[in-house]
């Protein structure tokens, strides 16, 4: 059976899933979205990525034409008519379809779009043997101007600097504020353990508040570590014991170096492993059953 996407409260074939050219999402990533996992039939912290799309939307002043309890249904549905156990779901709100000015009045109706699908972020192989970063010119989105807390459509910040770490032949880059502290990686956080301490830069700094990263901080208190928000250097992550990413998409991935440095002994660590099997089974557990 092909894939059926959601669009507006209908069900379409991959190949006939399009909207329209006037919509402001495509003519100027105005809008948000979300991507959620589940794991076997478990949608993993629904609520609160349903939370924060609503935030997000509220961020850009666009008006949701669902409840939050309709959303959460809708992607449920979505997942049951594709008889996906396991998924990823994108879940996208466009300001909608107006003309060719950047007017929002324009645009009447929000548009809403669930696909589900599956994805693999990066290969197993970095999973076992850790991730290397670079850190690139690109600085992360200032708070003051967009707000990097809202998941826009709007992600050329992310791609500038996820293009510039490829051509330098890395994986993953790590983007700094404009005054040059960690801010995050272009898709995920940024962790690192210090002794006893799990730290990870304030949202105020200007990232994104990630669902995974309030899930591994959870999963830190649990099992006895410092869990901190803290402004963190470069230099923080040269000489952290261990350092790791978390995402939706990503989960948690260790990671060993930084351009030539080496992170602790340059693989991934026995913290970061233990947290790495923690959060399995808490996808085990937390979610909303289909
Ligand atoms: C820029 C950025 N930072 C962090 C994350 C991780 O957030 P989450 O754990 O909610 O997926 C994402 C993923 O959506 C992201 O795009």
């Amino acid at each position: 059976m092909s894939l059926k996407v959601y669009i507006n409260g209908e069900y379409f074939d991959k190949k006939d899933a399009k909207i329209s050219v006037f919509d402001h999402g495509l003519l100027y990533g105005d809008g948000v979205f979300e991507g959620i996992r589940s794991y076997n039939r478990l949608v993993f912290k629904l609520k609160e990525h349903i939370d924060r799309l609503y935030e997000s939307a509220h961020g850009i002043m666009m008006r949701i034409n669902l409840s939050k309890k309709e959303m959460i249904t809708s992607v449920v549905d979505t997942l049951k008519f594709n008889k996906l156990n396991d998924a990823y779901i994108r879940l996208i709100v466009t300001r909608g379809i107006g003309d060719l000015g950047l007017d929002p009045r324009k645009c009447k109706n929000p548009s809403i779009i669930i696909i589900a699908d599956r994805i693999r972020l990066y290969p197993d192989k970095l999973y076992r043997e850790g991730l290397r970063l670079i850190t690139v010119p690109t600085p992360r989105n200032i708070p003051e101007a967009l707000n990097p807390q809202i998941k826009s459509l709007n992600y050329l910040n992310n791609i500038l600097a996820k293009i510039e770490g490829i051509n330098s032949g890395y994986e993953e880059a790590l983007m700094l504020t404009a005054s040059g502290y960690v801010a995050e990686c272009t898709g995920d956080n940024v962790f690192i353990v210090k002794g006893n301490d799990l730290i990870t830069p304030p949202a105020y700094l200007g990232i994104l508040k990630g669902i995974t990263r309030a899930a591994v901080m959870g999963i830190g208190k649990k099992i006895g570590l410092d869990v901190k928000e803290d402004v963190l250097t470069r230099h923080n992550i040269f000489t952290a014991d261990e350092c790791f990413l978390t995402g939706t998409a990503a989960e948690i991935i260790p990671v060993i170096g930084v351009e030539k440095r080496v992170i602790g002994n340059e693989k991934p660590g026995k913290i970061t492993l233990r947290l790495m099997k923690e959060f399995r089974e808490l996808t085990k557990k937390d979610g909303v059953k289909y």
